[in-house]
């Protein structure tokens, strides 16, 4: 474990922080000396918030060059500790996603790679505005612990090769200060922000390989492909100048992944994919990001032989046992995962029936985010607690026929006021329309680099 001396840096006494927040709202590049003296003077609480949301506004207005992308990131990587895992053999490889609405892969991902011979160190995030969690999600299995020291860290990576817990106050302090700004400042949506507060915390992680899950679509941040794509290039150019293998995937989120959305839910769904089952979208985006894994992770040499690999280690039950070890390990109950109906369940549902005869066009996606945490399966502000029991299961997806009074979606519940108004979003995000849509719906829309970093 290394840890950067703060004294090596420049203090903020020697820079005008009006200074810098004037040249950045000019348009005007930062240099090295500038960007770390703000991040390194914020993090040591020198520097208010009020100045930090002026720059950060600026940065949001005016953008950021690649330099200052770079030192960016390298200055939040470098405000905390960075892990050192070389004592661990295996390579070591993650997969971050940029948030979506039912995306519960990391949960499959980290037992199926880790059953596969590789290193999974997975720090990961909670529930961001309409997006889930997966911190929220481990934390609906009774008992499971996402808060463990970075000790308790490498015993569990140490004992069963992957283990799932939440950013500690040592892995880059300058970002959970900056997000918890940003979040509150308007200032989350700037591909460069993102790419920084993203890569600092992964790049602190000690990994060899990173996959990046970019969303795109309604329910994504990145509503346009192409905005997508940008962010995309950007992590990867971060990731590769630092010396790590990167591959980033678009994939679609103009819909919720699998069928189940909500902590609990999840969990449940996770288990039908571990078990060989559960709804195709969500087992093939599973195949996919699994296969990229392993062949950044050297373990493979072809995409194909990754997907195979993957799909025997589900259908053999070691991708299964592998997250049983990995929730025992982190105090979890395992009868919870034996008989997920002992996982918390809400008091009561209601189905949302269709309108109209029809077809699906389309989901509001971000609406259908919405409307789990207003039935408080996710957060307003950053204190609330989170009900693991709440959600939806939706019955009709994209290009569904569907009859009038049949049902989309149901609601599972504990509040009655917060169901009615969760009732009226999923009713106004489904579009039935006379036709089913037209055209491919492909789940990965792009690789990139579109080599998939074989070159
Ligand atoms: N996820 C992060 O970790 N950071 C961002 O800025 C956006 C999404």
């Amino acid at each position: 474990m290394t840890t950067n001396d703060p004294s090596t840096h420049p203090s903020a006494s020697t820079v005008r922080v009006v200074d810098l927040i004037r040249k950045k709202r000019d348009g005007n590049e930062l240099s090295r000396t500038e960007i770390e003296a703000l991040i390194q003077g914020y993090t040591r609480g020198e520097i208010p918030d009020y100045q930090v949301s002026a720059w950060l506004m600026a940065a949001v207005i005016r953008g950021l060059t690649r330099s200052e992308t770079a030192v960016l990131t390298d200055a939040m990587l470098r405000s905390g500790v960075v892990l050192d895992l070389s004592e661990f053999s295996p390579r070591k490889v993650d997969k971050h996603s940029t948030g979506g609405v039912g995306d519960k892969t990391s949960l499959v991902l980290a037992p199926v790679v880790a059953a596969g011979g590789l290193l999974v160190p997975m720090i990961s995030g909670r529930g961001l505005g309409h997006t889930g969690g997966t911190l929220d999600k481990l934390e609906s299995i009774p008992g499971f612990h996402v808060n463990l020291t970075l000790s308790e860290f490498r015993r569990v990576l140490r004992a069963c090769g992957c283990c799932m817990i939440g950013q500690t106050a040592e892995i880059a302090p300058a970002d959970r200060k900056l997000y918890a700004l940003r979040d509150v400042t308007a200032t989350v949506e700037s591909p460069y922000l993102i790419c920084a507060s993203i890569m600092s915390k992964k790049l602190a992680e000690g990994i060899d390989a990173l996959v990046l899950d970019v969303k795109t679509g309604s329910g994504a941040f990145m509503k346009k492909e192409e905005d997508a794509v940008f962010l995309a290039d950007l992590m990867f150019e971060t990731g590769e100048r630092m010396g790590k293998k990167v591959v980033a995937l678009i994939t679609d989120m103009d819909q919720p992944l699998g069928l189940k959305i909500g902590n609990s839910l999840e969990v449940a769904e996770v288990l039908e994919i571990l078990h060989g089952e559960g709804p195709p979208d969500l087992r093939e985006l599973c195949l996919e990001l699994a296969a990229w894994m392993f062949l950044v992770g050297g373990a493979v040499s072809s995409l194909a032989e990754g997907k195979r690999t993957a799909l025997q280690i589900i259908d053999s039950g070691r991708a299964l046992a592998k997250f049983r070890e990995m929730v025992q390990l982190q105090s979890g109950d395992l009868s919870a995962l034996d008989h997920p109906t002992q996982l918390p369940r809400a008091k009561h549902t209601h189905q949302i029936v269709s309108p109209e005869n029809g077809y699906v066009a389309a989901i509001d996606c971000e609406a259908m985010g919405t409307a789990c945490v207003v039935l408080g399966g996710g957060r307003d502000k950053k204190e609330d607690a989170v009900d693991p029991s709440v959600g939806i299961v939706l019955h009709k997806k994209i290009g569904d026929p569907v009859s009038a009074r049949e049902p989309l979606a149901t609601i599972h519940y504990n509040s009655e006021p917060r169901a009615e108004r969760a009732k009226q979003l999923i009713h106004e995000s489904y579009h039935i329309a006379g036709a089913a849509p037209t055209g491919p719906r492909p789940l990965v829309r792009r690789v990139i680099p579109s080599s998939g970093g074989k070159n």
